[in-house]
């Protein structure tokens, strides 16, 4: 199968069919979208936390970053691949933005760029990388590399001050032409007024059915992180416990080993006839 282009995410829109985006975080995240045909691969800075075992998304270095955005390329040839813009590397606005962009799209690999925020001081950067050809995916609501500002990790736009914010950072962000819109952590209803007032794809998570496509993280949707120490947001949903059978297959490993269970014979090779005679004399 060919790369997934942008057109390709626009005849979903059109057609009124679920857009898929899950994040990846290396070769082998990468090659699992691949092989699920993920429409769009998000490599997203939530891997600071979820792979990296950094406390927040702005810890995450732009280089340890470059370096996982190029590994899921390596794994992925046909999800139409988005990196995040991370903290602290494009907020110097449009020269510092596109360097980045340019760093991510010909090291990294990436087809478009996601960058949080609607604030008007973002938009001639949005309308500058878009003129350069790089599209640009819009990011409102819960925005973590806010979280200092936000007061945590919360439901967004739940006052009709912060709803109309909202919905006028998305108005501005179709107006500077982003190709789509995460919606992060807002109220199912504001998701829906919103979708269906605005004429580029929304990308929900943690905002109800009612938008174009959805995104989630992979090590939360798979369960890849240790449960013990990693707390699920109401709004994931489990599709498989990786972590958990993984432990299990390492302590059954374990105890083969000690039971003499493996290996056997057939873990390993014969030998030709003969050898072991001359050997002996
Ligand atoms: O970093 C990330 O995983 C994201 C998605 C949750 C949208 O930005
Ligand atoms: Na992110």
């Amino acid at each position: 199968n060919p790369r997934k282009t942008l057109l390709d995410i626009a005849s979903r829109y059109n057609q009124n069919q679920a857009i898929s985006m899950v994040t990846a975080h290396d070769f082998i995240t990468g090659r699992m979208l691949e092989k699920a045909n993920i429409d769009i691969a998000l490599v997203g800075d939530s891997l600071a936390m979820t792979t990296l075992g950094y406390k927040d998304t702005n810890e995450l270095p732009f280089e340890e970053f470059l370096y996982h955005v190029r590994s899921v390329a390596r794994g992925n040839a046909t999800s139409f691949l988005v990196a995040d813009l991370p903290f602290g590397t494009f907020e110097r606005l449009t020269d510092q933005a596109v360097d980045t962009c340019v760093r991510l799209v010909k090291e990294g690999g990436v087809q478009g760029i996601k960058v949080e925020g609607g604030n008007p001081e973002i938009l001639p950067t949005i309308r500058k990388l878009n003129s350069m050809g790089i599209p640009i995916m819009g990011h409102v609501g819960l925005t973590p590399q806010r979280h200092n500002s936000l007061g945590g990790f919360k439901l967004q736009g739940n006052s009709v001050e912060t709803a109309a914010q909202i919905y006028r950072e998305v108005r501005a962000l179709q107006e500077a032409g982003v190709f789509a819109i995460v919606l992060e952590c807002i109220p199912n209803r504001l998701a829906e007024f919103i979708t269906a007032n605005i004429q580029v794809p929304t990308i929900g998570i943690g905002a109800g059915p009612g938008v174009s496509g959805q995104v989630l993280v992979i090590a939360d949707m798979l369960g890849m992180c240790d449960p013990d120490d990693s707390h699920m947001a109401k709004f994931v949903k489990g599709y498989d416990g990786f972590f958990k059978r993984g432990v299990e297959g390492l302590k059954t490993y374990k105890s083969d080993l000690e039971e003499k269970k493996f290996p056997t014979e057939e873990h390993g090779y014969k030998i030709k006839k003969g050898i072991m005679d001359e050997l002996r004399k």
